[in-house]
């Protein structure tokens, strides 16, 4: 029997879940009953990873005890040494921590199935690591085995700058890869569950969702914007440069978003938590000038489309702040959405049903006999 064919699964619901709701009517993403853009401003990395795998922002002694184990499994031991010197060093970043998370899996006794939260605390903790290894080692530069931070932000900027990072600059890279970690049932996030669906372990789910986000429609880079800022150069070119673009008819990276028609909340967040920074860093300074000006353009070209700031505008913003490369801007939103993805394999574990949908056959009918 024919049935209707859907593009891409839009708008098909594939699973329930408890960890995340994305509201593009109403601008809001809720992690486990709070809102993302709070947690950005007030919660740190570890206790949003503890609320989505453990269902409860962490108490006192909990945060302080899940801090212990994140720090105890950050270590760069010899078995991981081995494994990153191994891959060949044109590899890119992300196609060696897939690489290397997969070849984890029966490391330290871990069972494949099921897969567990301690599992999951390993992978986000090692994450950072590895990309961090990986980036000194294709440029050649030290790694820094020292790195005595014990928050997971401060350490990862420490790991990838060998030097401990700025106070505000780690309040911003938070913010950001708090809004990062979780975003409903994205492909990437799909990947991964559909992957533990089959009774695999959690290292291949995690290293599935990896390839996913490696590619350039999901996990690709907030690079438009920040050369947008860069061709904007300075506040009194704003105006002129973005009036310049709209009149060619071209569009203003890091505005429009084809889920949220209003502000979307990532967006938001990351504004609220650069708005302190502005003063002190003049990329800071510039994107929210930018904004202000990209946004009184667009309705005078655009008036009623709901073209609003996204999240790639900010991003673009913390991470030029925080002199990330941009080939590391996707692994470091990888190290952040490894604690979505990990809390789905839990999620999908707990009530597990393979997933098979079907296809519609649309080649051509048998012939002869
Ligand atoms: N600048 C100028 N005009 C814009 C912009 C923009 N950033 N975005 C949309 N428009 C205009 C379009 O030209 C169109 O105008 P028209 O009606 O006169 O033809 C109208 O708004 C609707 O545009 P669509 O492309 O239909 O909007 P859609 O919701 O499909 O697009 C998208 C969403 C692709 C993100 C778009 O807004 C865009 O190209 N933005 C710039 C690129 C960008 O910031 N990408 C990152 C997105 S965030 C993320 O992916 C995590």
């Amino acid at each position: 029997m024919k049935q209707a064919s859907v593009s891409g699964l839009e708008g098909v619901v594939a699973a329930e879940t408890k960890i995340g709701l994305v509201d593009g009517e109403i601008g809001q993403l809720v992690y486990r009953g709070h809102y993302a853009r709070r947690l950005a401003v007030s919660r740190s990395f570890e206790e949003t990873a503890y609320l989505l795998w453990y269902g409860a922002l962490p108490g006192k002694e909990q945060l302080t005890a899940f801090k212990a184990r994140l720090a105890k499994h950050r270590k760069l031991t010899p078995e991981l040494r081995r494994l990153m010197d191994a891959i060949p060093e044109e590899t890119p970043p992300m196609s060696a921590a897939m690489s290397v998370v997969a070849a984890l899996q029966g490391s330290e006794g871990m069972t494949a199935w099921p897969p567990s939260a301690e599992q999951a605390e390993r992978l986000t903790a090692v994450l950072p690591v590895i990309v961090a290894y990986r980036h000194h080692l294709q440029n050649g530069t030290e790694y820094p085995e020292q790195a005595a931070e014990t928050d997971h932000v401060a350490h990862y900027l420490h790991l990838l700058f060998g030097r401990p990072a700025w106070a505000p600059h780690v309040r911003a890279m938070n913010a950001y890869m708090v809004l990062a970690m979780e975003h409903g049932l994205n492909a990437s996030t799909f990947a991964a569950r559909v992957v533990a669906s089959t009774g695999s372990d959690i290292h291949s789910a995690v290293g599935a969702a990896i390839g996913a986000m490696k590619g350039p429609l999901h996990g690709g880079a907030p690079s438009g914007v920040i050369k947008l800022l860069e061709e904007i150069g300075s506040k009194d070119n704003a105006e002129p440069y973005m009036r310049s673009l709209l009149e060619r008819g071209e569009r203003l990276m890091g505005f429009g978003h084809r889920i949220y028609k209003t502000s979307d909340p990532r967006a938001e967040a990351l504004r609220e938590v650069t708005a302190g920074l502005a003063k002190d860093d003049p990329w800071l300074d510039l994107a929210q000038h930018a904004e202000r000006e990209a946004i009184r353009l667009l309705e005078e070209y655009k008036p009623g489309r709901k073209l609003f700031t996204n999240v790639e505008f900010y991003a673009a913003a913390v991470m030029r702040a925080v002199r990330m490369p941009p080939v590391l801007f996707t692994p470091t939103f990888t190290a952040a959405r490894v604690v979505g993805w990990t809390a789905h394999v839990l999620e999908q574990s707990q009530h597990n049903r393979i997933f098979r949908p079907q296809s519609v056959y649309i080649g051509p009918a048998p012939s002869g006999d």
